[in-house]
């Protein structure tokens, strides 16, 4: 329902795209969680609040394996469009200065800017790390020992790693960048919004 707000809109995410960013972000906030309560002492009141030890133990990698099934669906859907460009680099090396709103001399975007897009593949990387040495953590008697050592090794270096990159993620989307929250959550943003952030998107967009 639009109600009395008329102003123009563009589409960002279809319904489609929404629902699977939503399903690989509360899998990943439940399997950071629940992994963080298996892996210290520290962080066992986690635990505690998802249910007890046994029920985090049993659901952990099955969380982890929504999540990585969600993001395969992303990843099919977006793969192609992160791939960097020339334009891309350049906005790399001037990058910093659009997380401190100085987009002067920054490289206009397509739908997703460089920043956006070597976050995708940071993610990627580290979902695929923690799929592969999961299922070795999951079923260890299967294997071997070279194997299981290697997996206790990686799957908390990936986590690590994923982590981070959340952490950066929703920092970015939620305050760094006003109006990017609304894309995900009703799926459209102003012309206005897209003009500034994704330039070149929105001149493919608005046929301008
Ligand atoms: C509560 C946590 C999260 C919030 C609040 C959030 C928020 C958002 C928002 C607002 C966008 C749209 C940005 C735009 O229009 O340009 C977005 C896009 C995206 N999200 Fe999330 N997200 C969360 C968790 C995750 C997780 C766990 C992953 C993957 C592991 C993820 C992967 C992505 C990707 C790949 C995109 C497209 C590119 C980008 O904007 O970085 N998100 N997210």
């Amino acid at each position: 329902m639009r109600g009395t707000d008329l102003k123009p809109r563009i589409e960002r995410f279809n319904a489609a795209e929404r629902v699977a960013h939503w399903m690989v972000a509360i899998c990943f906030l439940y399997s950071a969680f629940s992994g963080l309560s298996l892996w210290s002492h520290r962080f066992y009141w986690m635990a505690a609040v998802l249910g007890g030890g046994e029920t985090v133990r049993a659901w952990h990698p099955i969380g982890g394996a929504m999540f990585a099934a969600a993001l395969g669906v992303l990843f099919v859907k977006w793969a192609r469009q992160m791939v960097l460009d020339r334009d891309d680099l350049a906005w790399l090396a001037v990058g910093h200065r659009y997380a401190m709103h100085e987009e002067e001399g920054v490289p206009e975007s397509g739908r997703f800017n460089a920043g956006q897009k070597v976050l995708f593949w940071v993610q990627t990387a580290g979902a695929l790390m923690l799929l592969v040495s999961g299922v070795v953590l999951w079923f260890p008697q299967a294997m071997p020992r070279a194997l299981r050592l290697a997996a206790v090794f990686v799957h908390p270096l990936a986590a690590v790693v994923s982590l981070g990159a959340i952490i950066v993620h929703i920092y970015m989307s939620t305050l760094v960048v006003p109006g990017a929250l609304r894309a995900m959550t009703k799926g459209w943003v102003r012309p206005g919004w897209a003009k500034a952030h994704h330039g070149k998107w929105y001149r493919e967009v608005a046929g301008k």
